[in-house]
């Protein structure tokens, strides 16, 4: 027999909402990965890598999850990424905006898990994942501000960011 899935389906569906937010941040990263690299900024590009692959660390963490509580992780359709990034601050601007919004998400999705402890114990450290994003990319925003275009300020970032 296969073992029986022991959250509600309310919560699956919660959580394949979760699989999909994971998978898109993935995809989303690969996209600025590529549009940072044709503006020359090789260093961001190797960090939009690098969050590209930790949101798939995210990912592989649902997934396992959902096999625990007997059940399996939709792996959904991603839709294509059109935004139009100039600048690397249209880059950045774009990832903190996305991670405040999954920030925003985790926040309501563990309020709708007061049901199951379980559930709600294994969405608690995304939501210390968020914060450490949104804080993150708050202090890169800040640091390009401090800068204000000047290209040598940027490039400096750019070499931190890769290292
Ligand atoms: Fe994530």
């Amino acid at each position: 027999m296969l073992p029986k899935m022991i959250i509600s389906a309310e919560l699956k569906n919660l959580l394949d909402d979760a699989v999909h937010s994971e998978l898109y941040a993935s995809n989303l990263y690969k996209h600025l990965a590529n549009q940072v690299q044709r503006l020359g900024y090789l260093g961001v590009q190797k960090f939009f890598l690098r969050e590209s692959a930790t949101e798939l660390e995210h990912y592989q963490l649902h997934a396992n999850f959902q096999n625990d509580v007997g059940t399996v992780a939709e792996v959904p359709a991603i839709e294509a990424m059109t935004e139009s990034i100039k600048s690397l601050s249209d880059a950045m601007e774009l990832a903190y905006d996305t991670e405040m919004e999954l920030y925003n998400n985790y926040k309501k999705w563990y309020a709708k898990a007061a049901s199951d402890p379980a559930v709600q114990q294994f969405l608690l450290q995304f939501i210390e994942f968020q914060r450490t994003s949104v804080g993150e990319y708050g202090d890169l925003l800040s640091r390009i501000q401090l800068v204000d275009q000047d290209k040598a300020g940027m490039l400096l970032i750019d070499q931190e960011l890769g290292a």
